[in-house]
């Protein structure tokens, strides 16, 4: 699925020797952006070696400039047109990566394209041309002395057919063609294969077992015996799965990196912070080991999907799409994970020099002598806020109608940095400074963007 979705060299060269790597992916379609600069102290303070941008970044990169972190950017699929001839191509190469490079950016990674063959988030719409692309960046990127490099494209495991063993599995017929031109690149080029995972999604939807065989601590025993080999998690069937895949296509030795592979907290069935926890807990625990898998015994490399929350991302195929972040937007970790691989058990560093708006919220006055008229309102401040938490199931999902209304008028008044005129609604708002959050339900409050911290507080509108 669109996962969404690392990595560690240097600092990690303590006592114990870890080869593997963990980074993690970073979007930015929320309300109120992270500070760029903080975000760069949030990495070195966790000693996260790199970054997968799930956008070419072009507007905040620089500030990784000297940092040592590795970037990898993303053209996304419904861009690949502005590349799709050699002087664009050379054009958008000179502004989003050479240009930052120049100015000591280490962008180690160009991703054309994201899960172009996706049957799960693009129904009737293929991306092939991204193939081309892919070829035709390559060769720019060689001609302009930036053969280092890499192109890439990354995948969800829907590429691959649906299958209850790793042994069985291949990519799906009607891809094949595309696949393996991409595999033929890949190889001649020395690049891994990059996969994008959703455990939660594939043990449930996909394959159909306990939910248990989604973590790594191995409680309940359950394991899958494809011949010789022993699955305990899903992590590791998926990586043989695509292995095998890959090994059926001609290249048994292709590298396989994970390009995001995370656990939402929020808007999907077992989408909740303790089981994210659990979860990373075991899957970096596995990655210290450098145990590998079944086909791929050694190192791994994967980005952590994902930083932090992102409330104005498309919900088309959940609300869990809005809860991949480690942190809230707000720079506050949601729970507790050691990215030095050590098994820490500790909160990761909080983004430090966040400031946050005035604790005040926005809520229903309570007068429901027109239902027409909250309901009228409570619509308009969903299609413009985000309301997720407040479905079925959700964190929210529980609270009363009229706590939602409360919910979604102080979403929005957020949203809008606390302009008063934001919290009218007709006359049925009202701006309390008493917090009105329950114990599983947080009504938040903003945090002063970027802009308006770069502007000294004065507000500008993104
Ligand atoms: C920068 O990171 C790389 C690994 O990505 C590491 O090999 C190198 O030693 C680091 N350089 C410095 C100056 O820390
Ligand atoms: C993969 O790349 C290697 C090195 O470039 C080459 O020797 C090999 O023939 C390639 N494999 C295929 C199947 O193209
Ligand atoms: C999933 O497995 C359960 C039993 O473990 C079965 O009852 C159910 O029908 C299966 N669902 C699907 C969609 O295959
Ligand atoms: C998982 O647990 C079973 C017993 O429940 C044990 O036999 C097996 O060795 C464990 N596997 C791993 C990888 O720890
Ligand atoms: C089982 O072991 C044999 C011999 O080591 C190996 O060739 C084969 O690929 C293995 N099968 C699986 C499913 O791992
Ligand atoms: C979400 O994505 C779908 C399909 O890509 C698109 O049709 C829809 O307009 C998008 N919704 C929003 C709110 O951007």
């Amino acid at each position: 699925m669109r996962l969404t979705i690392g990595i560690c060299f240097m600092v990690l060269s303590m006592a114990t020797r870890v080869n593997s790597l963990v980074g993690i992916t970073w979007g930015r379609q929320q309300t109120q952006q992270l500070v760029p600069s903080m975000v760069v102290d949030l990495l070195l303070q966790n000693k996260i070696p790199a970054l997968r941008l799930m956008t070419s970044g072009y507007d905040i990169v620089e500030v990784f400039a000297d940092t040592n972190i590795s970037i990898s950017v993303t053209l996304n699929n419904q861009f690949v047109w502005q590349a799709n001839r050699k002087e664009l191509a050379y054009a958008w190469i000179n502004d989003r990566i050479k240009a930052p490079i120049n100015k000591g950016v280490k962008i180690v990674e160009l991703a054309v394209g994201s899960e172009p063959f996706s049957n799960t988030f693009y129904k009737d719409k293929r991306y092939d041309h991204v193939v081309g692309v892919l070829r035709l960046m390559r060769q720019s990127l060689d001609e302009m002395g930036l053969g280092h490099v890499r192109t890439t494209t990354g995948h969800g495991m829907d590429v691959l057919k649906v299958t209850k063993f790793p042994s069985e599995a291949d990519f799906r017929d009607n891809i094949k063609g595309p696949m393996l031109d991409l595999l033929y690149e890949f190889n001649k080029t020395g690049t891994p294969f990059l996969i994008y995972m959703f455990p939660i999604h594939f043990v449930k939807d996909v394959l159909n077992y306990t939910m248990e065989f989604a973590f790594l601590d191995n409680k309940s025993g359950f394991k899958i015996q494809d011949d010789n080999a022993t699955y305990t998690n899903a992590v590791e069937f998926m990586i043989d799965s695509l292995a095998w895949a890959i090994k059926k296509a001609g290249y048994p030795k292709m590298k396989i990196m994970v390009g995001q592979i995370g656990w939402p907290t929020d808007g999907y069935p077992h989408a909740t912070a303790k089981n994210a926890e659990r979860f990373h807990k075991g899957l970096l625990k596995f990655l210290a080991s450098n145990k590998g898998t079944p086909l791929r015994p050694g190192p791994i490399h994967m980005f952590l999907h994902s930083l932090t929350d992102e409330n104005l991302c498309n919900t088309t195929f959940g609300a869990f799409q809005r809860h991949w972040g480690i942190y809230q937007s707000n720079g506050n970790p949601k729970y507790k994970i050691d990215f030095s691989l050590q098994d820490r058990d500790d909160y990761p560093t909080q983004a430090k020099g966040i400031v946050k708006m005035p604790s005040r919220w926005c809520k229903f006055n309570g007068d429901k002598s027109n239902m027409n008229l909250v309901n009228k309102n409570y619509y308009l401040a969903c299609k413009e806020a985000d309301c997720t938490v407040l479905e079925k199931g959700a964190s929210c999902g529980g609270i009363s109608s009229e706590s939602k209304v409360s919910y979604a008028f102080n979403a929005y008044f957020q949203k809008y940095k606390q302009d008063i005129d934001h919290c009218d609604f007709e006359g049925l708002g009202e701006i309390v400074s008493t917090n009105p959050s329950t114990k599983n339900c947080e009504f938040p409050v903003e945090i002063l963007a970027f802009q308006d911290v770069l502007s000294n507080g004065m507000v500008l509108r993104i």
